[in-house]
């Protein structure tokens, strides 16, 4: 038997990722950017048992469903390649945060596994080759592979040996934070995987998206670099809405807003006008992640727990990349 634990981080994309050019292998349309969040965590421990077998995989101590254990079997047998005798694997994985709302437990899910896997096979990958490998089983778990402000780089490769994470600065480097208003724990009605790809074969903004994404990134990049907090949040914006545009345009529309999602944005909106620099972003989900400063953090919270219709508010700081446990 070979064990061993990860733990890793959410992110969350102020650069968004939405379109793959290269579906089997996960390869984005353009780059994006995100923070890692700190207190939003998966830890996940592998066993290969050295036995011949099914894989099992419990998610907060049940039987994860099929389509989940599918694309865990998928992300192991990679990291199995050539090698049977390590067996099935026995997955075991806790999230520190509700995980059907639409938050994306994908991310921190994907990146824990992908590392425990590799380290309880004997591998020691660095962190571009484990955002690799991450990225195969789910996009934006290649970036929750590091900590602080991390950029998925597009590439230009065919074989996706180009497109892996890289950090641009250290938890430590900038005090921001993000709000995250959780709006909604019912499951999702369309996965992010399926509404992308809808945007991609269908949505007429596509093209447009791909060419704003990527000016996007580059004055995102700049704002980063600068610490320019009202820029960088602008470019959030910007980059949330032009997804959700391009989503909303799909031939069968994909619409995550839930009513209390309006309201948060006017929210954030009426904290800026009052002069708390607050800038919104949102998932493929109904709730909204609010980018503030380290000190403002705690009344943007309060703001966003007074909107009707939010269940809780969580609080996050740039985190560390994955950690063995
Ligand atoms: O990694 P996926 O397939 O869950 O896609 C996530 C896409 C968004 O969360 C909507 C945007 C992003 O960049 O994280």
């Amino acid at each position: 038997m070979k064990t061993a634990g990860a733990r890793a981080r959410s992110n969350m994309a102020l650069v968004k990722y939405w379109g793959k050019r290269d579906d089997a292998l996960v390869l984005p349309h353009t780059g994006s950017l995100s923070m890692t969040l700190d207190s939003l965590w998966t830890e996940t421990r592998v066993t290969f048992t050295g036995e011949p077998g099914d894989d099992t995989l419990l998610l907060d101590g049940a039987p994860a469903r099929t389509g989940e254990t599918a694309r865990a079997r998928a992300l192991l047998d990679l990291v199995r390649a050539g090698r049977q005798e390590l067996g099935a694997a026995r997955v075991e994985s806790h999230n520190s945060f509700p995980t059907a709302g639409g938050l994306a437990s994908s991310a921190s899910g994907f990146a824990a596994l992908a590392a425990a896997a590799c380290w309880a096979a004997g591998d020691e990958p660095d962190a571009r080759a484990l955002s690799i490998l991450a990225r195969r089983a789910s996009g934006s778990a290649c970036r929750s592979v590091l900590g602080g402000f991390v950029e998925w780089t597009r590439g230009e490769r065919a074989d996706g040996e180009d497109s892996f994470a890289l950090q641009h600065l250290a938890p430590g480097a900038w005090d921001v934070a993000m709000a995250i208003a959780v709006v909604d724990t019912g499951r999702k009605e369309k996965s992010s995987r399926d509404a992308m790809k809808d945007s991609v074969q269908t949505s007429p903004f596509f093209d447009a998206w791909v060419t704003t994404t990527t000016q996007a990134l580059a004055q995102a990049k700049a704002a980063l670099a600068a610490r320019d907090l009202e820029r960088l949040g602008a470019i959030a914006e910007n980059s949330f809405l032009r997804m959700h545009a391009t989503a909303m345009a799909n031939d069968v529309p994909a619409l995550f807003w839930k009513p209390p999602t309006l309201a948060l944005l006017e929210q954030v909106r009426a904290l800026r006008h009052d002069g708390t620099g607050a800038w919104s972003t949102i998932d493929a989900g109904p709730h909204v992640a609010v980018l503030t400063a380290g000190a403002d953090v705690e009344r943007v919270r309060r703001a966003l727990a007074d909107v009707p219709g939010v269940r809780e508010v969580l609080v996050a700081r740039p985190g560390p990349g994955v950690e063995r446990m």
